[in-house]
């Protein structure tokens, strides 16, 4: 049996469950890819996971591959696979119900799979997918932002954030963002209109009424959020479904969003990278076999932009 190495999970629990190690090196069934990890992205969701969080609603066998967001080559094909050819580039955010990135090769279904953009290393291309499509999903899918609106993104300076606040920018709305100080002077390099510190400001309290709130973070931020929104106006949620009730009381919207892998969503992303419409901020690079630490990074809170795991150097 050939092997490869990964980073598994016997266990649900904090950091120390993570074993680096040798593993089966999975083959690609029906309609899957086997891809050859270049880089592999860090996500809170790959901890969330790995702490048990969300096993009610994807029920993982274990041992289980942490980490859903990769670039790499395409290594082999299952059968009736045929969108990509052997020695492709490709990335993806990958279903997150089956093992991960945090290995030497995944199996993929090929149409969770794009080809990843030509004016991007490996390590940038690791950090797209999943907050690329998470920005995309709640932005426009279920946000509606059109040009000449107005959105309030929290956490901006993020992985999700700081590609949403892109985005947000390239379909012409006027954007405001949250963070800490020190990353106000970023955030408006990154294009944003209105930097909002909220250490020492409150956002309803300094802002016009937007059409859309993005919000990363849930809890009070979340609850603060209805005031600043027109009536008809958005909240979009990805940290915990905002209420029904309350959107209806205030007539307003809402909706939370559990990002979907999709391919073609992924395809026009990558076009926006290659025009450097979106640029891509990775803090940290880490090899594999210190994905431990970049998950106690990511665990803080305050990354700017992403942490990426180097597989292939
Ligand atoms: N539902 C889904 O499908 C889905 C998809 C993707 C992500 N998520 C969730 O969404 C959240 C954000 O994801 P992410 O990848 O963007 O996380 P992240 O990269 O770890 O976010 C870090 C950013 O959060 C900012 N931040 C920390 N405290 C803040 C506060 N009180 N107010 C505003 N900003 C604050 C930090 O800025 P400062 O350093 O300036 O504080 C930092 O830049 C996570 O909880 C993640 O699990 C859910």
């Amino acid at each position: 049996m050939k092997t490869m190495k990964a980073v598994c999970i016997y266990a649900f629990g904090g950091p120390e469950v993570l074993v680096y190690e040798d593993a089966p090196r999975p083959r690609p069934g029906k309609g899957e890819i086997l891809v050859r990890v270049h880089a592999a992205g860090i996500n809170p969701v790959d901890w969330k996971i790995r702490e048990g969080h969300l096993e009610e609603m994807l029920h993982h066998t274990l041992p289980l591959v942490l980490g859903w967001d990769v670039s790499g080559v395409v290594e082999a094909l299952g059968s009736g696979a045929g969108r990509f050819r052997v020695g492709d580039e490709v990335f993806s955010k990958p279903d997150i119900a089956r093992d991960g990135a945090y290995a030497e090769f995944i199996v993929i279904k090929e149409s969770e799979v794009a080809l990843k953009p030509k004016s991007l290393d490996h390590i940038h291309a690791a950090a797209l997918p999943l907050a690329g499509l998470t920005a995309w999903q709640t932005l426009f899918d279920a946000g509606g932002l059109s040009s000449g609106q107005r959105v309030l993104i929290h956490g901006a300076a993020g992985g999700v954030g700081s590609l949403a606040v892109q985005l947000a920018k390239w379909k012409g709305a006027q954007v405001i963002g949250t963070a800490s100080a020190h990353n106000h002077e970023f955030l408006r390099k990154l294009g944003v209109d209105q930097v909002i510190d909220y250490d020492t400001e409150r956002f309803e309290d300094v802002i016009q009424p937007v059409d859309v709130v993005l919000d990363t973070r849930g809890g009070e931020i979340q609850e603060r959020s209805w005031k600043v929104l027109k009536r008809d106006g958005i909240l979009v949620s990805i940290a915990s479904p905002p209420s029904a009730e309350v959107a209806k009381t205030r007539g307003m919207r809402q909706a939370f969003v559990f990002t979907q892998p999709n391919a073609p969503q992924l395809a026009e992303i990558a076009k926006l990278a290659d025009a450097e419409k979106l640029k891509v901020i990775v803090e940290t690079i880490l090899p594999l076999a210190d994905a431990t630490r970049g998950q106690e990074l990511s665990e803080r809170g305050h990354t700017r932009g992403k942490i990426v795991l180097r597989v292939i150097d």
